[in-house]
């Protein structure tokens, strides 16, 4: 496959974008928060649909947001937020962040959130978020790491899940454990002004446990991701099956933990 071209491992199912749609700029990028001032232009690449982009928008009002992704379909998902929402200094746009349709210069903040784990080129992807963004401005990644991810009890299945979607998130093209790589990326990309941190989710309350293990337990079997998984040869249906029931079993342990690592760099242009 092109080093460009990789294939977005979970697609927008609805499992998906439950799982998505939690997300906010505190609990997933509080190492920028600090950055952002009112009035800034921010640049929001692989948005999803746009949680994140649209506390972004709040926090710097009454400054622009430019929020894009490779996929039409969830942009319209993510406009609908920012518009539930009331605001109107978010727009939308489809791009491809290996190879961006703006003039150099024209950021003054650029964010990505767990996509540079899911692009062929993460080093292209960032040089092309270098260009966009000013001198003085920042770019901030943030991914997780599959491999570092964490969980008690061990339940039968659980380690099959994860050896499963490192060998899917590879076939099309990704890193997987993406987090620990962020700093090596953006030094390859040319940033010499580079603040490299870690933060991690947990899910460990009887809610936190019974919304994350069934996202998963429904994102192995009907999602994008299960599709792959299938028809890549990486796992015949029942195995998906006994994988999703492994995501129920553990999500109905009370001593059930769970931690997803993120490697996080906020990188000065
Ligand atoms: C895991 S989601 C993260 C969404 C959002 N940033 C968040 O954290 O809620 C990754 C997003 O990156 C997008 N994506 C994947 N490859 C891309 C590319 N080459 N250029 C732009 N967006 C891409 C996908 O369509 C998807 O919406």
């Amino acid at each position: 496959m092109p080093k460009e071209s990789a294939v977005y491992t979970h697609g927008h199912h609805e499992s998906v974008l439950r799982s998505h749609q939690w997300r906010t700029a505190a609990n997933s990028a509080a190492y920028l928060i600090g950055e952002l001032r009112p009035g800034q232009a921010v640049l929001d690449v692989g948005c999803g649909p746009g949680t994140i982009t649209s506390d972004l928008a709040e926090l710097v009002a009454p400054g622009r947001v430019t929020a894009v992704d490779a996929s039409g379909d969830v942009l319209e998902r993510a406009a609908e937020v920012a518009r539930e929402r009331g605001l109107d200094n978010v727009e939308f746009a489809t791009a491809d962040v290996h190879s961006l349709d703006f003039p150099d210069d024209s950021f003054d903040v650029v964010h990505a959130h767990q996509v540079l784990q899911h692009v062929g080129d993460p080093v292209q992807a960032l040089r092309e978020m270098r260009r966009v963004c000013r001198p003085g401005g920042v770019v901030a990644a943030r991914d997780s790491d599959y491999a570092a991810m964490t969980w008690y009890p061990e339940v039968p299945g659980m380690q099959e899940w994860q050896d499963l979607y490192g060998r899917v998130a590879r076939a099309n093209g990704g890193e997987p454990d993406a987090g620990r790589r962020l700093l090596s990326w953006a030094r390859e990309a040319g940033f010499t002004d580079i603040t490299p941190t870690a933060a991690a989710w947990c899910f460990a309350t009887p809610e936190n446990r019974a919304w994350w293990s069934g996202l998963w337990a429904d994102r192995t079997t009907a999602s994008v991701y299960a599709e792959l998984a299938v028809e890549g040869g990486h796992a015949r249906a029942q195995e998906l099956t006994a994988i999703a029931e492994a995501w129920r079993a553990w999500g109905g342990e009370p001593d059930g933990w769970f931690m997803v690592p993120h490697g996080e760099a906020l990188c000065r242009v």
